[in-house]
């Protein structure tokens, strides 16, 4: 009997004849029936296999695929490792329930994109969006038909490594993104061959880590909980997101593994999440450490009562579920809806349909043409010009450079931390792109010092590139020895300007990578203060996956970029910028914070009854100010803005109205460039305090040197309300502030009425 004849005739209907082509959904009806008649002859094992994800493809693992004791697996790479897996799942096993194959494909598969972090600071949902259709792509061709992304969670702790995955700390922004990511990821049908299913995590408030500690607790009120944490999953699932992941933390002492109200009243019942949840890895399993488990079997049944519906990586599922249902502890019918809820993406995936991937495909589409292009926009996007006086910046080409520092030809730090398929190899790295410019022999190189790891124990596993000799790059002046600030010194003195490449290895963030120091680490700061000393013009360009403490440069040195990590064209991308092919347009997603101590600084923080101010008895700090270094939106170009004539045409905006707002934005420099305009506003008087100000629009704008445009929003009311102290969401009565600004400290203001 042929596969397909197993499956009823409206099935054999919408399988597409070539998976070429853009595959027929079925009706949700059409999905529900088959999911019943599946569940109906399912054993209490099968259940417990299809909410069991395992990892990798070990013959173990395999046999229990065959047994249909596992549903998914995690981690399995190349078109023929996924077909070789799923063909014991679609043939073997006794129901012929197809895998779904996951990995992480965070920013990129194989054509890695700048990290999350950096990308949402482009402001560009369009590109964000064709980026993740080119992940998805690659993805697919080598098997992976679900991606545990888009990472939503908000970040205000940059001590937390992970910062650099998420959109940064501004829920508007991060609602956005996160659909434009779901969007990009499945496209109007997952079950396209060219489409993932997404994943939004960690579900939820893993962002608000208390003390920037990864895996931490967390105590934050129902209020900050829905105003800051939830929006970006909302946005997710009202995007039509597949899958969630729950999150490692507790959330005000109930972890987020097992935590009801989060899973299953908020998301279930109040958002109406068809898809699944899945937890994150072993952290069913964790509910025992977290102190809320006994054993493996009470962490089972806690975690899937609560709305975890697949068990990912610690097998608790697997085991524990048979035994729990046969002792009667757990209800038959929570493991059939769980149950239901797995085959319905399955189902909707495409997944029984089409359970293999196109062998053909890994040779077509990874890394092509197209996609390294549009690695190397958005990377020109996601880059933020922090300083740039004297007009250092665009440097001629008839200049001598000297390229200097670890980061300078480090290929791997390039893709960030969290680079899914990516590999080194692939990545330009600035020095790389810097001599694709210049003359060779107008450029001196010489790394000029190490980046140490951390002791092993402190952070066990973070990468150091072996200690190198600062060559590598046929043609380029430098060194045989190995890296030393003398020779960074040498180099400097011989060029007209020094472009000195700073920052963070990129396995210092990320998961697990948390930091109590913005410090550069290692002895960078000793070769930046020698080469200062030169008085020679220095462009300091940053890659590092969380704002550094960089307070000293601003005055020391003229020229800072931050790029955070730029993925594989990323060298091209900083030397488009360096050289003013492109002006850069990137704005920064998080507030820049002075210090470590000033942590927690995000623009939306509420007034206080004693706003900053220099005077002492005020909030704020004896020691420093408390206004970031860079204030959340900001970012520089080649050229100047003017923004005038703030036109509010609705200054009286009913409940059920919309605020129009528009403002004149001109050029007033000599040069092309894109503006991020943006929208906030900020209700003077409600039950409840409210943020100074509230990111509610953004529209980048592109001008010709003296030309002006409008910026014009609409905003619903609904929009500009806020929760009350009972949780009620209402739309306050009264004056609001709003700005059309270059970023949340500037702008052109007015004033409207809600009535
Ligand atoms: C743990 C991480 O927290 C999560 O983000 C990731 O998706 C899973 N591991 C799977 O790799």
């Amino acid at each position: 009997m042929g596969r397909l004849s197993r499956f009823p005739l409206c099935f054999l209907l919408f399988a597409a004849p070539s998976i070429a082509l853009a595959q027929q959904q079925p009706s949700d009806e059409q999905i529900e029936h088959r999911v019943n008649e599946i569940l109906g002859r399912m054993s209490i094992d099968e259940k417990a296999g299809q909410l069991t994800q395992a990892a990798g493809n070990s013959p173990e693992t395999l046999e229990k695929v065959r047994q249909g004791k596992i549903g998914s697996l995690l981690g399995v790479l190349g078109a023929k490792n996924a077909n070789d897996a799923q063909r014991v799942a679609v043939e073997d096993s006794r129901l012929k329930i197809p895998l779904i194959l996951g990995f992480d494909v965070i920013h990129g598969f194989r054509t890695v994109f700048p990290v999350p972090l950096a990308s949402a600071g482009s402001f560009d949902l369009k590109l964000i969006e064709q980026a993740e259709q080119v992940a998805a792509k690659e993805a697919t061709s080598a098997g992976v038909k679900w991606t545990f992304a888009p990472m939503v969670d908000i970040g205000r702790d940059p001590r937390w490594g992970r910062i650099v995955e998420g959109a940064g700390e501004d829920p508007y922004l991060g609602s956005q993104v996160a659909a434009a990511k779901v969007k990009g990821f499945q496209g109007r049908n997952m079950a396209d061959p060219d489409r993932v299913i997404a994943c939004a995590k960690h579900y939820v408030a893993y962002g608000a880590t208390e003390g920037g500690r990864d895996y931490n607790t967390v105590d934050i009120s129902e209020k900050l909980l829905r105003e800051m944490y939830l929006p970006p999953f909302r946005a997710a699932v009202d995007a039509g997101v597949g899958t969630l992941m729950s999150a490692f933390n507790d959330l005000n002492g109930v972890p987020a593994t097992a935590n009801r109200h989060t899973l299953t009243e908020i998301l279930r019942d109040e958002w109406k999440f068809q898809g699944f949840v899945v937890s994150d890895y072993d952290s069913v399993h964790e509910l025992i450490p977290h102190g809320i488990a006994g054993d493996d079997s009470e962490a089972a049944l806690e975690a899937l009562t609560a709305g975890v519906d697949m068990d990912m990586a610690d097998g608790d599922y697997a085991k524990y579920i048979p035994q729990l249902v046969q002792s009667g502890r757990l209800q038959s019918s929570i493991v059939d809806e769980a149950v239901r809820r797995v085959l319905r993406v399955k189902l909707q995936a495409g997944l029984f349909e089409h359970p293999y991937a196109d062998l053909g495909r890994e040779k077509t589409d990874l890394l092509t043409r197209e996609s390294r292009q549009v690695a190397r926009k958005l990377a020109q996007e996601s880059l933020v010009l922090l300083e740039n006086k004297g007009q250092v910046l665009p440097i001629g080409k008839d200049k001598t450079v000297a390229v200097i520092g670890p980061l300078a030809d480090d290929k791997a730090s390039q893709l960030g931390p969290w680079a899914g398929n990516g590999q080194a190899k692939d990545a330009v790295t600035p020095l790389e792109g810097i001599i694709g410019r210049l003359n060779k022999d107008r450029v001196f190189y010489a790394k000029g010092v190490d980046i140490p790891p951390y002791e092993s124990g402190l952070a066990a596993g973070v990468a150091a590139p072996a200690p190198s000799t600062a060559t590598g790059v046929r043609g380029v002046e430098t060194s045989k020895r190995p890296a030393n600030i003398e020779d960074a010194v040498k180099a400097a003195t011989k060029a007209d300007i020094v472009l000195l490449f700073v920052g963070e290895l990129a396995g210092m963030t990320g998961e697990a990578s948390s930091r109590s120091s913005f410090d550069l680490p290692g002895d960078q700061m000793k070769l930046v203060d020698r080469l200062l000393a030169i008085q020679k013009p220095i462009v300091m360009v940053i890659e590092s996956g969380r704002p550094l403490d960089i307070r000293w440069a601003p005055e020391r040195i003229p020229a800072i970029i931050q790029t955070w990590y730029l993925g594989i064209e990323a060298g091209n991308a900083i030397a488009d910028v360096l050289f003013g092919d492109v002006s850069p347009s990137g704005r920064l997603a998080l507030s820049w914070p002075r210090s470590v101590g000033e942590i927690p600084t995000y623009y939306n923080h509420n007034n206080t009854g004693r706003p900053s101010s220099p005077d002492r008895w005020h909030t704020g700090y004896l020691d420093q100010t408390s206004e970031p270094l860079f204030p959340f939106g900001y970012g520089l170009t080649y050229t100047s803005f003017h923004y005038s004539n703030l036109r509010i045409e609705s200054p009286i905006v009913s409940h059920d109205g919309t605020l129009q707002v528009s403002a004149d934005v001109e050029n007033t420099g000599d040069r092309e460039g894109t503006e991020v305009v943006q929208l906030y506003v900020h209700d003077r008087v409600a039950p409840t305090s409210r943020p100074v100000r509230e990111l509610k629009g953004f529209e980048r704008l592109t001008l010709r040197p003296g030309e002006h445009k409008t910026a014009a929003f609409k905003v619903l009311a609904n929009d500009l309300g806020s929760y009350d102290s009972q949780l009620k969401w209402i739309v306050p009565a009264g004056t609001y502030d709003v700005w059309i600004a270059a970023d949340s400290r500037s702008g052109v203001h007015g004033t409207f009425e809600v009535r």
